[in-house]
């Protein structure tokens, strides 16, 4: 057991922006997390959907011993092997044509965002707005909290860059009527992640994409949640990056840039990662075990009327509660070992590691039953 308090440690020293969850965690193995007493935990949190081959995977352990002792970090003033390696693994994967590697998700959404203002000056007669939409999460930037649809993530820091205008989401039409000569782009995450697991229409990114067409427009996708296979499909990527096609690549020398993104010791580690992703169809297990979840998590709804709804795309998933009880289940499921992430007062949310088992998840949803059994809401 540790003999620091880091927990006070925290609060004498940290920004005080989050209160967290009262666990030190010091050690991971797949999906099982251990804190500073030697607790085992399941991890349904995954670093907020990020850690997908799960908690230091020998593929990733392994790319970031060897890069870190040959070349951690030179600038994008010269030419590195994996920064090359890793842009030809992601465009030989994708529809895009350009790749840029950022530090962050909102780094990347402001280099997006860039470069559809960049178009809309050169190619749409100045047009700069973009459209994005209510309940969306797309960072913590200035501009990429400007780009939010939800007034808590943005008021306090008033005034924003301007030029964004929310409209609902999943709402073709809205998209349309707030569409004018001045618009350049429209930003979407494909499934909103923060805003709380909300999955649109099949058919609603086609229209929007079909819209985008017809216009000469840009559409950005962030998918800093949803990307390199969480939702059961490869596409998009959690380190900071952004992807253009070849006639939206408008950045000349000079337009952008950054001093870490893109770094050697990065792009090796996620060079591994994803060649593995692709090479064990991990986005096949998020598919799989994904749906075993929501299964699981259906069954939970039927037995206890506390839940209000259930959804979920792959390996990200969401609980919705009808009373303000999240926070209370969390905290009962963490004393139980499991660890959950909640979004609102009555929204809890999944995005365990992509190479979760069946074994896993029932592991963790017979926690999370027992819990609510405990706290007396079964039928
Ligand atoms: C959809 C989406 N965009 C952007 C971000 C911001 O990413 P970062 O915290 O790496 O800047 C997040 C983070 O959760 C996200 O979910």
């Amino acid at each position: 057991m540790s003999e620091i308090d880091w927990k006070a440690l925290e609060a004498k020293y940290y920004m005080q922006v989050r209160q967290r969850e009262p666990v030190v965690l010091v050690r991971g193995k797949g999906v099982r997390v251990w804190d500073d007493r030697g607790r085992e935990f399941l991890d349904f949190v995954g670093g907020w959907a990020v850690n997908s081959l799960g908690h230091c995977h020998p593929v990733l352990v392994e790319a970031l011993h060897e890069q870190a002792h040959k070349l951690i970090q030179v600038s994008n003033q010269f030419y590195s092997i994996p920064q090359l390696q890793l842009a030809e693994l992601l465009i030989k994967n994708s529809c895009m044509q350009r790749v840029f590697f950022q530090s962050s998700g909102a780094e990347a959404n402001e280099g997006a965002i860039k470069l559809a203002r960049r178009y809309g000056k050169l190619k749409l007669g100045g047009a700069y707005e973009i459209i994005t939409a209510l309940n969306s999460f797309h960072g913590r930037t200035l501009t990429a909290a400007a780009a939010t649809g939800q007034p808590k993530y943005n008021e306090p820091f008033i005034p924003l860059t301007p030029g964004f205008f929310y409209v609902p989401f999943d709402d073709i039409d809205a998209i349309k009527k707030a569409t004018t000569e001045r618009t350049c782009a429209i930003m979407l995450e494909p499934v909103q992640g923060e805003g709380g697991v909300n999955i649109p229409h099949p058919d609603y990114l086609k229209q929007v994409r079909a819209w985008c067409d017809e216009k000469g427009i840009l559409l950005i996708l962030d998918e800093i949640q949803t990307g390199l296979g969480r939702i059961g499909k490869l596409f998009g990527y959690q380190v900071g990056v952004f992807m253009a096609k070849e006639q939206c690549s408008v950045f000349q020398a000079g337009d952008h840039g950054t001093t870490y993104g893109g770094n050697p010791l990065m792009c090796a580690a996620a060079y591994a990662v994803v060649k593995y992703v692709i090479e064990n169809d991990i986005p096949g297990n998020s598919l799989r075990v994904g749906q075993y979840l929501l299964t699981k998590l259906q069954h939970i709804k039927g037995e206890y009327p506390i839940v209000n709804d259930v959804r979920g795309m792959g390996l990200l998933a969401a609980l919705e509660l009808k009373e303000d009880i999240a926070q209370e289940v969390l905290m009962a499921c963490l004393d139980k070992g499991l660890l959950i992430n909640r979004i609102k007062p009555n929204l809890l949310r999944f995005m365990p590691p992509l190479i979760t088992t069946e074994g896993d998840v029932d592991e963790a949803v017979g926690i999370l039953e027992g819990v609510l059994s405990n706290i007396g809401y079964k039928r």
